[in-house]
């Protein structure tokens, strides 16, 4: 018996009419829902599964996947999954990238692909599959589902990679939180100023946001003319300074804004924004700067070779750019890992550093332009991480 309205269907399910896998997902949604109040399911009609890097659940995290699939379990919905810790295809000189930690990494995978994830490892599962306004999802990875809801005006809570794992077996999730239209209505507005397109400027203005706001959800003004990286890199921001599943930008939000109910208004003046950035510009050459928080798409990647290109020289650090298999081939393809390559800036696939091993024992300082990296690298691996423009990251390092 449970307090949620179920169908028919579901109700079969739940009794395990439907296998032991499908059992127990709908056993572990219909206890999330419940402790959260959801009245019913929703169909979702996509999955995307995070924390499957071998470095992040270990031993007891492969288990846990061995097992569900031991049951029988298979993905109803089409399901991706995160960056892991090493580039599969191309792991020389990624630290930790040891041939027991790939072994292991590899099985991860093997066991989510056998139930039907897409074996491409990206934290942006919407370079991979099509997602349409509208769908319901069940996406862990706080910028996917960031940029989901306030970018494509799809609709997903913040799940936990074992939570949507669960979701994808049953093929639904529980209706409560930003999947219900009033819990998207902006309270908060921030209005910023001299706003310019940079990723990392929007990353400032991310974490701003996501620290400073009293309610959900804020409202971000004076944006006009933001672009899809800049909106990638501030979801991104968001969602790793606070715990933010979206923000309402005007004119690229789908939320019915003759509902707000503005509670609070906040202004960041474009003093604000150069006083938080310089705080984080490298005060020396880093080790590494490392692109692609969230994974590059192609936009990006063209707009770094045509950086390096026209600045000339080679970079004297280590200068990785990470970003899915699917756009790699795509850069492949185009001629832009090859001519990244000639600047010694290189092009990594399926991973990403703050999920890797091995990165605090190298004791390496890092330069970014994402605020995500910057955040984690120091709060995970405990190395020094700046953040500054991508134009000026090339400088430093090809200078
Ligand atoms: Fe993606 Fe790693 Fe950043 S998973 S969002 S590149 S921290």
């Amino acid at each position: 018996m449970t307090g949620l309205y179920l169908t028919k269907q579901e109700e079969a399910a739940l009794n395990g009419e439907k296998g032991e896998a499908v059992k127990i997902a709908m056993e572990v949604i219909v206890k999330v829902g419940e402790a959260l109040g959801a009245g019913r399911l929703i169909e979702i009609n996509h999955a995307h599964i995070s924390g499957i890097s071998y470095n992040n659940i270990g031993e007891p995290g492969l288990k846990f996947i061995e097992n569900i699939r031991s049951k029988g379990a298979r993905f109803t919905v089409p399901t991706t999954i995160n960056p892991i810790g090493v580039d599969l295809e191309d792991p020389a000189g990624i630290p930790g990238a040891t041939r027991e930690f790939i072994m292991k990494q590899k099985q991860v995978i093997d066991n989510l692909a056998a139930m039907g994830a897409k074996p491409v490892m990206t934290c942006t599962p919407y370079y991979v599959d099509e997602v349409k306004p509208g769908w319901h999802l069940a996406w862990g990875e706080s910028s996917a589902v960031a940029y989901a809801n306030t970018y494509i005006g799809a609709w997903t809570n913040r799940e936990g990679g074992p939570l949507a794992l669960m979701a994808a077996i049953a093929g639904r999730t529980y209706y409560a939180g930003v999947h219900i239209p009033e819990n998207r209505i902006p309270r908060t507005v921030f209005t910023v100023h001299g706003y310019t397109n940079d990723q990392a400027v929007a990353s400032v203005i991310g974490s701003i946001v996501a620290r400073e706001t009293k309610y959900k959800q804020p409202m971000i003004e004076g944006v006009e003319g933001i672009r899809e990286p800049e909106i990638k890199t501030m979801c991104a921001a968001a969602g790793a300074a606070g715990n933010l599943e979206m923000c309402v930008i005007p004119g690229i939000t789908k939320v019915d804004t003759s509902k707000t109910a503005i509670e609070e208004k906040v202004d960041i003046e474009q003093n604000d924004l150069e006083a938080e950035l310089d705080q984080y510009r490298p005060t020396e050459r880093p080790d590494v700067v490392f692109i692609g928080c969230p994974h590059v798409g192609i936009e990006e990647l063209e707009e770094a070779a045509k950086l390096a290109i026209s600045h000339g020289g080679q970079a004297r650090n280590h200068f990785w750019i990470a970003t899915s298999r699917n756009v790699y081939n795509k850069a492949l393809q185009l001629g832009l890992v090859e001519k990244l390559r000639e600047r010694n800036i290189r092009v990594l696939r399926d991973t990403c550093i703050v999920v890797s091993p091995g990165w605090r024992e190298t004791g390496y300082t890092v330069a970014t332009n994402s605020y995500k990296t910057m955040f984690y690298l120091k709060r995970i691996h405990g190395l020094k991480a700046y953040m500054a423009p991508l134009r000026e990251l090339i400088d430093l390092s090809l200078r």
